[in-house]
C-alpha cells in the first residue's frame, strides 16, 4: 500500500504576514521578517506553514484583493524573497502553502481594468456584467459581504452595466464559466508550482460556479452576503480541473479550500471522488463551535459520520484571520490550553493560526485604529516577540498589539517549560512520535456529561484523549500514562482518574 501523503499527517501554521514579523522596519509583517522566524517554527515542530495573501494588492482587503498573481507585493519584499523562504524552510524540513484568491480580482487588476474599458473589450466576458434591472437597479438582489447587507453590484456608468462582486467593489468577481478565465488562472498556479510551492489554501470555493441564470436569493435569506449561499453544481468541474493541473506536479501538492456554507449545505462534496480538493475548511461550523462537549461531540461524529464514508481527510482549526481568536471566544488560557490538544489529537490535519500557541487574545482596536471593512482587525494583531517594548516589532505596528504583550510573546513563553507554547511543542512531538495521533483510526467513547472521550489507534499504537469542558472536576475513568496535559500536571504519571477543570490529556 503506497504511503499517506505528508499533508495527511501534516501540521500546517497559518501565517498572516502583515503581522507577522517585520524585517524592513515599516510597521508591517513582511517576508524577510518570516525568513528570520523559520527557527522558531522549526522549534515548534510545524511542518507546513500557509502564507495568507503576499501578491501585488492594492490591500483593499489586506491581499485578497489580488492586482497580480505572479509577483510579489512590494509591502512584503519580492519574488527573490519568496524564493529564499522556500529554499530555508524546506533545508528545515516544512513546506510552504500560498493563499490563491480565484474567485475574484483587485478591481486594479489589469484584467479588469481592461473588462471595464468597454462593452466590446476583449476580457468584458473575464467577469460578471449584465444589464440593469427594467427600474435600473441592480440585475438580482444578491449581497455583498462586509459593511452590512449592500448589494453585491456595483454600476459602471461609462458602460451602463453593473458588474458583480460577492465582497467588496473593489473586489470583482471573475466568470469562471469562460475558458479564458481558466486557462489564466491554472497560468497563474503553475507559476507558484513551478517555483516550487507545495500547495495552495483557495480562498472561497464555494463561490467559483455561480448559476448562470443568476437566480435571486431566496428573500428571507437576502440579509446573509450571497458569497456564503452559493455552492453552485459547477464549482465541482472548476475544482476537479484544478486537481489535475496540481496533480501533475510531483511532490504531492495540496489544496486546501475554504468553503463556507451557510443554511445546512454539505461540505463533504468539495473533495469530489477523490478528484476535488484534497482537504477542506468546514466554515463556519470550524471556527465557531462553542466551547461545550455535546457541540464538539456532535461536530467530531458528523465529520467522522460524513467524510470516513467517502475516505475524505478531514482539518481541525480553531482560529484564523476572519474569526475573533478561540482564546477570546473560549474565555480563558485553561480552555484556550485543553483545546489545543482537541485539535492536535483529533483524526484529520490541523491548522493553527499564528499567535494561537502564544495564548493570544483578540487586541482591542480603538475606532480610530480600525482599518479592516470587513471588523476583523482584532484577531490580526502582530505577534510578540519579545517583553521589550516594541516586541521586536523595529517600528510602531499597523494594528495594536494584543493584551499582555510583556507577558505573552514568544522570547517569555520559551523560556517558561509551563507556558502553553510548550505545551504545543509537546503536542506536536507527541504527534510526531505516534502514528496512532498523526494518522490513526478514531473512536469517540462513552464519557460523563461535559467531557468528550476518543481513541486513537494505529497498529499497536493507541492513545486514549480525554478532554473536559466543564470548569469542574470530573471523574472519568480511562486507563494510560498521561502523555501530554493541557495543565502539565502529572505528564509521565499513570492517569489518576479525574480530570481538573477545563483539563485535557493524552494518555498512552
Ligand atoms: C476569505 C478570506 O479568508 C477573507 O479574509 C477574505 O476577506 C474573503 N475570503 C474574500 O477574499
Amino acid at each position: 500500500m503506497p504511503s499517506a501523503p505528508w499533508w495527511r499527517s501534516a501540521v500546517v501554521y497559518q501565517i498572516y504576514p502583515l503581522s507577522f514579523a517585520d524585517g524592513s522596519g515599516d510597521g508591517v509583517g513582511d517576508l524577510r521578517g518570516v525568513r528570520a522566524r523559520l527557527d522558531h517554527l522549526a522549534w515548534l515542530g510545524v511542518d507546513a506553514v500557509w502564507l495568507s495573501p503576499i501578491f501585488r494588492s492594492p490591500m483593499a482587503d489586506f491581499g485578497y484583493d489580488v492586482a497580480d498573481y505572479c509577483d510579489v507585493d512590494p509591502l512584503f519584499g519580492s519574488l527573490a524573497d519568496l524564493d529564499a523562504i522556500v529554499a530555508d524552510a524546506h533545508a528545515r524540513g516544512i513546506r510552504v502553502l500560498l493563499d490563491w484568491v480565484p474567485n475574484h480580482t483587485s478591481d486594479r487588476h489589469p484584467w479588469f481594468v481592461e473588462s471595464r474599458a468597454s462593452r466590446s473589450s476583449p476580457r468584458r466576458g473575464w467577469y460578471v456584467w449584465r444589464d440593469p434591472a427594467p427600474d435600473g437597479g441592480p440585475p438580482n438582489n444578491w449581497t455583498a459581504a462586509f459593511g452590512g447587507p449592500s448589494p453585491a453590484w456595483t454600476l459602471d456608468r461609462a458602460t451602463g452595466q453593473y458588474y458583480l462582486h460577492t465582497f467588496l467593489p473593489a473586489q470583482p468577481d471573475l466568470d469562471w464559466r469562460n475558458p479564458d478565465v481558466v486557462a489564466a488562472m491554472h497560468a497563474t498556479l503553475r507559476f507558484w508550482l513551478d517555483r516550487g510551492i507545495d500547495g495552495f489554501r483557495v480562498d472561497v470555493v464555494h463561490g467559483l460556479g455561480k448559476d448562470p441564470a443568476l437566480p435571486d436569493d431566496p428573500p428571507e435569506l437576502v440579509p446573509i452576503p450571497h458569497a456564503a449561499l452559493n455552492d453552485h453544481e459547477s464549482t465541482h468541474a472548476i475544482l476537479r480541473a484544478l486537481r489535475r493541473v496540481v496533480d501533475a506536479y510531483p511532490g504531492e501538492r495540496v489544496l486546501v479550500g475554504e468553503v463556507y456554507l451557510l443554511v445546512g449545505k454539505t461540505h463533504a462534496s468539495y473533495y469530489g471522488r477523490g478528484d476535488e480538493l484534497h482537504l477542506v475548511f468546514e466554515l463556519p461550523a470550524a471556527v465557531l463551535t462553542p466551547w461545550d462537549a455535546a457541540e464538539w461531540r456532535a461536530r467530531i461524529a458528523h465529520v467522522a459520520a460524513t467524510l470516513e464514508p467517502i475516505g475524505a481527510w478531514p482539518t481541525w482549526v480553531l482560529s484564523n484571520h476572519d474569526t475573533p481568536r478561540h482564546r477570546t471566544r473560549f474565555g480563558s488560557e485553561a480552555r484556550a490550553r485543553a483545546a489545543a490538544v482537541l485539535l492536535l489529537a483529533l483524526r484529520g490535519t490541523p491548522f493553527l493560526y499564528a499567535g494561537e500557541e502564544l495564548g493570544l487574545e483578540d487586541a482591542v482596536v480603538p475606532l480610530a485604529r480600525a482599518v479592516d471593512p470587513g471588523g476583523r482587525d482584532g484577531c490580526r494583531a502582530p505577534i510578540p516577540w519579545t517583553p521589550a517594548p516594541g516586541h521586536g516589532w523595529p517600528a510602531e505596528p499597523w494594528l495594536p498589539f494584543a493584551p499582555e504583550p510583556a507577558r505573552r510573546n514568544v522570547e517569555t513563553l520559551r523560556a517558561d517549560p509551563s507556558s502553553i507554547l510548550h505545551l504545543y511543542r509537546r503536542l506536536l512531538a507527541a504527534r510526531r512520535a505516534s502514528p496512532a495521533l498523526r494518522a490513526g483510526d478514531q473512536t469517540l467513547r462513552p464519557a460523563p456529561d461535559g467531557v468528550v472521550a476518543w481513541e486513537r489507534t494505529a497498529g499497536t499504537d493507541r492513545r486514549t484523549v480525554l478532554v473536559n469542558f466543564t470548569d469542574r472536576a470530573v471523574a472519568c475513568a480511562a486507563a494510560g500514562t498521561v502523555e501530554v496535559a493541557s495543565d502539565g500536571e502529572g505528564e509521565g504519571r499513570p492517569y489518576a482518574g479525574t480530570l481538573a477543570p477545563d483539563q485535557a490529556v493524552v494518555l498512552r
